[in-house]
């Protein structure tokens, strides 16, 4: 790392060329001389992906779950910011994940709709290893372990049994480069994070791709991510049909899990802690794959769209994932982007009201 001038002059160069970059925004170089050089290196390492990548939107990854508690003076208005937490409020997550009050079919809002691939995703970190930033190549295989051990129990239960699979090379869970590909391309496995310069630059992509793998239940609707930017990220899958089943096989799935587990990270102000300050709360991201070729049409970058979403309090990713462009036929993935201070039903309410929404603009 630079001497500190130079950190605090680069830093106020971006906060000038990216007022987008909400680690620039928000650092002060007041606190930062303030520190003493041990906390001040931990919130250098934090701060390394904004830094380094001025493009960042959020620019910090946290390293340890108290992160977020010592460093609140750089990350919490940052958070505020992000969830839109307005100042003065108290930052606080509360969950619901009760579906029985309302029903989110798809169907219902247009026959057409009936058959789009929807997934939602909580992120989780054992509270017993360091986030993934600050994992060494032992720690992250000794976690993937845990995981294999809970796994090996979650097996023997009827709704979720299936199988791991491990990208770690030489082990018995052990799968090809061929079958790796193939579970990337039916976005059931995560792509090399390797080539993500944000996640780089934070440590989180470290010793790829040791310590990561995949548990898959044999009806491939619920699916384990291990080792990425969180420890854990739990999701739920299924083609067309009711929100509600998705949510509820998340949170059975969740639950049952947990019981396997080392204890979670979790805060009662910010919910469960996650590695990227987006992801804190309920940790939760709901998302649908839904075609709009008019909404897309001649906005490669999606600008337009984005900005209507963005009004229904969505985020638009092209249909390959963050940092993408649309898919064929307009093919996108729509998220409501609130994590924190939004409970599990009113994120579900959230994807459901914003998609219709979504559909009368395009076929208006
Ligand atoms: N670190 C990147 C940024 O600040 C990505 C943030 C959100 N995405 C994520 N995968 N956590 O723009």
């Amino acid at each position: 790392m630079p001497a500190k001038q130079d950190i605090i002059n680069t830093i106020a160069q971006i906060k000038r060329d990216h007022p987008g970059n909400l680690m620039a925004k928000y650092f002060d170089p007041d606190y930062y001389n303030s520190l003493d050089d041990t906390p001040r290196a931990r919130l250098e390492k934090i701060i390394a992906t904004g830094v380094q990548n001025p493009t960042s939107e959020m620019g910090a990854y946290a390293m340890h779950p108290d992160d977020y508690d010592l460093f609140a003076a750089q990350l919490a208005p940052m958070i505020r910011e992000f969830h839109r937490i307005p100042k003065g409020t108290p930052i606080a997550q509360i969950n619901d994940w009760d579906t029985s009050a309302t029903s989110c079919d798809l169907g219902a809002i247009d026959p057409a709709l009936r058959d789009v691939s929807m997934r939602v995703r909580v992120a989780r970190n054992a509270s017993t290893f360091p986030l993934p930033g600050a994992m060494d190549k032992a720690q992250r295989i000794a976690f993937e372990q845990v995981a294999i051990t809970a796994f090996s129990e979650l097996i023997q239960t009827p709704d979720f049994g299936g199988k791991y699979l491990s990208i770690t090379p030489g082990t018995p869970h052990s799968i090809d480069n061929n079958e790796y590909d193939a579970r990337v391309a039916s976005h059931q496995m995560f792509k090399d994070m390797s080539a993500d310069k944000y996640l780089n630059v934070a440590g989180i992509s470290g010793d790829w791709p040791h310590g990561r793998g995949m548990y898959i239940s044999a009806a491939e609707d619920f699916i384990v991510w291990v080792g990425e930017e969180d420890h854990l990220r739990i999701m739920s899958m299924q083609t067309g049909g009711n929100l509600n089943t998705l949510f509820e096989r998340l949170h059975t799935g969740l639950t049952i899990l947990g019981k396997l587990l080392p204890p979670f990270a979790m805060s009662d102000t910010y919910g469960a802690i996650a590695s990227c300050p987006t992801n804190l709360g309920a940790g939760m991201r709901a998302s649908l794959h839904v075609k709009l070729p008019n909404l897309c049409a001649n906005d490669p970058k999606l600008t337009r769209i984005t900005a209507e979403a963005k009004k229904l309090g969505l985020a638009i990713r092209g249909a390959g994932g963050e940092h993408s462009g649309a898919g064929k036929g307009g093919l996108l993935d729509i998220s409501p982007s609130a994590r924190l201070g939004v409970t599990q039903m009113q994120i579900m309410q959230r994807l459901y009201d914003g998609v219709a929404a979504l559909w009368k603009l395009e076929n208006a």
